[in-house]
């Protein structure tokens, strides 16, 4: 059977290249750049080796493709494209509306639609079914399914074979059908009733780490203004062996899931006149770290940083990965200007961000830890500058949250 996946990133190359173990696989992309890579098998994400989508290409399996009509003939399509939020900051479906087109304008046939992107309960039923059918030109009734991925790029102990993945159909049919397609490549699949309680099941689990990273980030605070170290008492309530789970604070919540999808959660629960006020602060107060980290270095360095040379180690969202979307370095690095200083970054496994390039680890008159890499020396962070400030909890002997 042939597959078509609408996104090559981190979801949909990472389904590819499982996919593509057992049917014909088609990767459409809007991007040329990434699939001109994809097609000369350089993978352009962490998850996926290049050598693994090099002998898929070869074996003829797997090609990516810019051009929609290469769609046609699928069995499954699956939708992994980006779920944004707009500028106003609310859940933005213009990219799964963009898939809704290629799928509608390109298929002619029954086709099982399985949507892996993150979106809000009731996406698969009154937004993605309606939209392709709005741009089909035949009266096909096509299958519908959910199936929210968990993927965590860069992580080793969990992946998509050995994580549970939930799903659900639209009818029994299609519920079948995505059974059989995932149970080739994952080890556990649980049906859920319907498509709406996959889709909450999956914005709950990033809201619960969004909530439970501010109430971290809150204690920090609450921790230093009481004189106690954070990660003592964090260490000291993490003994007790049920009914706690320990989080570590931070400069703030970063990358495409923990920061946006508690907002679709917010917003769709708004829509039904429930009140989400709890998850909305707990985005307001990640945001507010950052702001509260520059305070802290301002208190240290005599409540001026004019003209001081700041260097944010560690840009990416997370440790041992490129992706810098939504990365809390981007409101560290504002505030940090807005007092006058001059800042520059290091981080050589992003090397490029936003048109500057990671500066050396030295020479700075302030450092402040963002993100701490393992393949970043602890001893070349603390001898970068005089004063080292630490947002991680990872490097001993600088000062920290
Ligand atoms: N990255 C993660 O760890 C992760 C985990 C679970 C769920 N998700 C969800 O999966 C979805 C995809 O996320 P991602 O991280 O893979 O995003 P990504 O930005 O890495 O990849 C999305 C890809 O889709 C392409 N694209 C955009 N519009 C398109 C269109 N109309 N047609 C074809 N391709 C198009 C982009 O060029 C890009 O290559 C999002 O809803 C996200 O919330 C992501």
């Amino acid at each position: 059977m042939k597959i078509s996946i609408i996104g090559q990133g981190y979801v949909g190359l990472t389904i590819a290249a499982s996919a593509a173990e057992h049917f014909e696989v088609v990767g459409f992309d809007t991007n040329r750049e990434i699939v001109a890579k994809l097609n000369s098998g350089i993978s352009h994400i962490e998850g996926v080796q290049s050598s693994v989508l090099a002998k898929l290409i070869k074996s003829g399996t797997y090609r990516a493709t810019t051009n929609g009509s290469d769609i046609q003939g699928s069995g499954i399509v699956v939708i992994a494209v980006p779920t944004p939020l707009s500028n106003d900051r609310e859940p933005d479906l213009k990219y799964i509306d963009a898939a809704c087109k290629t799928i509608g304008e390109n298929t002619t046939t029954q086709v099982l639609v399985i949507n892996e992107s993150t979106s809000f309960p009731g996406t698969l039923r009154n937004f993605i079914k309606p939209a392709i059918d709005k741009y089909s030109s035949s009266q096909i009734e096509h299958l519908y399914a959910i199936s929210p991925e968990r993927v965590d790029p860069g992580r080793g102990d969990f992946n998509q074979k050995n994580t549970a993945r939930l799903y659900s159909g639209m009818t029994p049919e299609a519920s079948g059908k995505t059974k059989e397609f995932y149970s080739k490549f994952c080890d556990n699949l649980v049906e859920v009733s319907s498509p709406e309680v996959a889709e909450a099941a999956k914005l709950f689990e990033n809201t619960f780490r969004q909530v439970n990273i501010a109430l971290v980030n809150e204690f920090a605070q609450i921790a230093h203004a009481l004189g106690i170290s954070v990660y003592e008492t964090l260490d000291a309530a993490n003994t007790k062996p049920y009914g706690f789970m320990k989080f570590t604070p931070s400069a703030g919540v970063g990358g495409h899931c923990i920061p946006v999808d508690p907002t679709y959660l917010a917003a769709v629960a708004e829509a039904h006149g429930a009140p989400a006020t709890f998850i909305r602060r707990a985005n307001e107060v990640n945001l507010e770290m950052s702001e509260y980290i520059v305070r802290r270095v301002v208190e240290d360095n005599s409540g001026n940083l004019q003209s001081k040379n700041v260097l944010v180690v560690g840009v990416a969202y997370k440790p041992n990965v490129a992706d810098v979307r939504e990365t809390a370095a981007e409101l560290v690095i504002e505030h940090l200007r807005s007092q006058g200083a001059v800042v520059s970054w290091h981080d050589e496994v992003v090397g490029s961000w936003r048109g500057e390039s990671s500066a050396p680890l030295q020479g700075a008159d302030i450092a402040i830890v963002v993100t701490k890499h393992d393949s970043v020396d602890e001893k070349k962070i603390l001898a970068s500058a005089p004063y080292v400030f630490d947002t991680t909890g990872k490097v001993k002997g600088a000062k920290g949250l």
